[in-house]
């Protein structure tokens, strides 16, 4: 079971398409696959149109509900939606941290530390999926800690300018000191998103950013992608020479991810 947190602490980078592209291309090649949605706006629950009132994911995590509680299937269109299982979120989400103050002295005794909390309720999902989708919170809080602790690898969607580029230095500074205490077999990518091709200055910023980090091929700012996501239809579904589609398939393949 390969475990995959989807992360940037800026939002509207496009982790939230990233997750739904990516589960839906690895379900529609027959895997099974687990989607989290730990971001309390739940914009990835709403793409598997799953409206819930309130997310027990805080109860999971502390270990008073149990992972077949909060898993739900994905109420999406289509064939390949029967391979993929989901982990609804809702407002409920952002009572995290307070609850986990609360259950502070139960957690040290049964994990040691919150952030090891995810990666110990997905031992019970073992064996059921061969992939863990996270998608997280656009900032560095428990949330994101914790699944990055739990995850083989953190893909980190990225728009090739200036603020989003620094805010990467933090994040980067968050990743190895995971990798260093919690979890040495972390890996990443940075993935341009949303990228204007034909902006000279993105451009530039692309090829300061490739002197800096190993990045993946782009994937282009398209009016496609937005409908790909109001209609919930994923480019994987699109005809073979669509440019969502093109741009996709050429990040999976870089990524091995099939
Ligand atoms: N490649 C793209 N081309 C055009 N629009 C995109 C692309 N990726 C994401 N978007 C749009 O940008 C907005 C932010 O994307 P989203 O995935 O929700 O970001 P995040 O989850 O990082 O906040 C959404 O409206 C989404 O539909
Ligand atoms: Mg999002």
């Amino acid at each position: 079971m390969e475990v995959i947190t989807v992360a940037n602490n800026k939002g509207g980078v496009g982790k939230t398409m990233q997750c739904f592209q990516l589960a839906c291309h690895l379900a529609n090649k027959g895997n099974k696959v687990l989607v989290i949605d730990l971001d309390s706006q739940a914009n990835l629950s709403s793409t598997f149109n799953l409206h819930i009132q309130r997310t027990l994911i805080p109860e999971w995590l502390i270990g008073d509900v149990s992972i077949n509680e909060v898993m739900v299937p994905s109420e999406g269109k289509g064939k390949f939606n029967r391979n993929i299982t989901v982990i609804p979120s809702s407002r409920h989400m952002a009572n995290l941290s307070k609850l986990l103050i609360l259950s502070e002295g139960e957690i040290r005794k049964e994990v040691g530390r919150k952030e090891r909390l995810m990666r110990t309720r997905l031992q019970e999902a073992e064996g059921m999926f061969d992939y863990v989708i996270i998608d997280t919170p656009p900032m560095l809080g428990d949330e994101l800690i914790m699944a990055l602790v739990a995850s083989n690898r953190i893909l980190i969607p990225t728009q090739a300018q200036d603020y989003s580029i620094d805010g990467l230095e933090e994040l980067m500074d968050t990743f190895e000191i995971i990798k260093e205490t919690e979890n040495p077999v972390l890996e990443f990518s940075i993935i341009p998103s949303m990228v204007n091709t034909r902006r000279k200055i993105e451009q530039q910023r692309l090829e300061e950013l490739s002197q800096s980090f190993d990045i993946t091929p782009p994937v282009r700012n398209l009016v496609q992608m937005q409908e790909s996501i109001s209609m919930k239809r994923p480019v994987c579904l699109m005809g073979k020479k669509s440019r969502g589609r093109v741009d996709y398939e050429n990040l999976w393949n870089t990524l091995n991810l099939n």
